[in-house]
């Protein structure tokens, strides 16, 4: 049945800003996280430490994470693709991280320039280091229902993966439809399959909005007992390497949607749209959020 809680996984500093066009100062990156733990979010992912020549609107991880890592209320999780990412979160003070690895070869190159098995050889590395240092790591799987250079991704490949993260400890298994393409008709075969594998209490569900279709995914998600949502706040987000994925499902709608269902989860949706507002008036553009428009109408 349905969860009675859902915890979010705010992921809008990262993979929101990730794919700003302009860069977004590291003041203003440090304003929106305070103000998404204020709005009671319990998880904010904060940043990544990826190479700067890749990702260069998160060049300024170090100096995010100095600036927030002492803040009480919420767990600040960041990515990391090697050992040479994970050293510096560390460094500059990070407690919980994620890695990220991709069900579709080709995005695998794309996105991290190595094969699906090199990548895992590197996460297994990661994951050794953080296990001797008590930092719990996530693990995301990309192009969970299709790849935007290979077409539709079969569900035993998304399981695979899913469950090297788990046989390596990862403490919660995020499923991302990188490109927005799935529907209930696509998310509900993958997740049967990686249910097969890894226990559902272990998995998360990350959509990106692409297509109009997260809300029925959560919905469906939520049904088959998955209790872990990612969202950025007003929709904001994208890939970088994956050409047309636009923003992640907004917050604000997936809290609206969880309050109808009379599903908890502690986000004050009041303080959660002004944040959104916040951060639109900072970029120039209207909110993804259909909640946030509906609230200004
Ligand atoms: P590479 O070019 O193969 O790396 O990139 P390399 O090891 O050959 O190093 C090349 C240069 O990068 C060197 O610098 C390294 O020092 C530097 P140089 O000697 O040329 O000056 N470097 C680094 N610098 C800072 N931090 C590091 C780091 N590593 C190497 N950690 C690499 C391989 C993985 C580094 C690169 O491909 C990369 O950074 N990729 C990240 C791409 C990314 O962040 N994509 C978006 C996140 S994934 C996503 O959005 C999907 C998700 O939301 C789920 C979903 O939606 O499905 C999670
Ligand atoms: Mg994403």
């Amino acid at each position: 049945g349905m969860p009675s809680y859902v915890k979010i996984v705010e992921v809008g500093p990262r993979d929101g800003l990730q794919n700003e066009k302009n860069m977004v100062p590291t003041s203003v990156k440090i304003e929106l996280i305070h103000r998404l733990i204020s709005a009671g979010l319990s998880v904010v992912e904060a940043t990544s430490f990826v190479s700067p020549k890749w990702v260069p609107q998160l060049a300024d991880a170090k100096d995010v994470v100095e600036a927030v890592k002492n803040l009480e209320g919420a767990r600040l999780p960041v990515l990391t693709p090697n050992l040479k990412g994970f050293e510096a979160a560390v460094a500059a003070g990070a407690t919980e991280i994620a890695v990220f690895a991709s069900a579709s070869e080709s995005f695998s190159k794309a996105n991290i320039n190595c094969t699906i098995e090199e990548s895992l050889a590197r996460y297994r590395d990661i994951i050794n280091a953080a296990t001797r240092l008590s930092i719990p790591v996530r693990g995301y799987v990309s192009c969970v229902i299709g790849c935007p250079v290979e077409g539709a991704i079969s569900p035993s490949k998304v399981a695979y993966v899913a469950k090297q993260f788990h046989d390596m400890g990862c403490m919660e298994i995020s499923l991302g439809d990188t490109i927005g393409i799935g529907t209930p008709g696509t998310v509900v075969p993958m997740l049967e399959a990686v249910m097969e594998v890894v226990p559902v209490e272990k998995l998360a569900v990350h959509f990106h909005d692409t297509y109009g279709q997260s809300l029925p995914n959560i919905l469906v998600s939520l049904q088959m007992g998955i209790s872990v949502v990612d969202s950025s706040v007003a929709g904001l987000g994208g890939c970088p390497y994956a050409k047309g994925a636009s923003g992640n499902v907004a917050t604000e709608d997936v809290v609206y949607m969880l309050n109808g269902l009379g599903i908890k989860t502690n986000v004050d949706l009041t303080k959660l749209l002004q944040t959104g507002d916040f951060i639109c008036k900072f970029l120039g553009r209207p909110s993804g959020s259909k909640v946030a428009v509906a609230y200004k109408m």
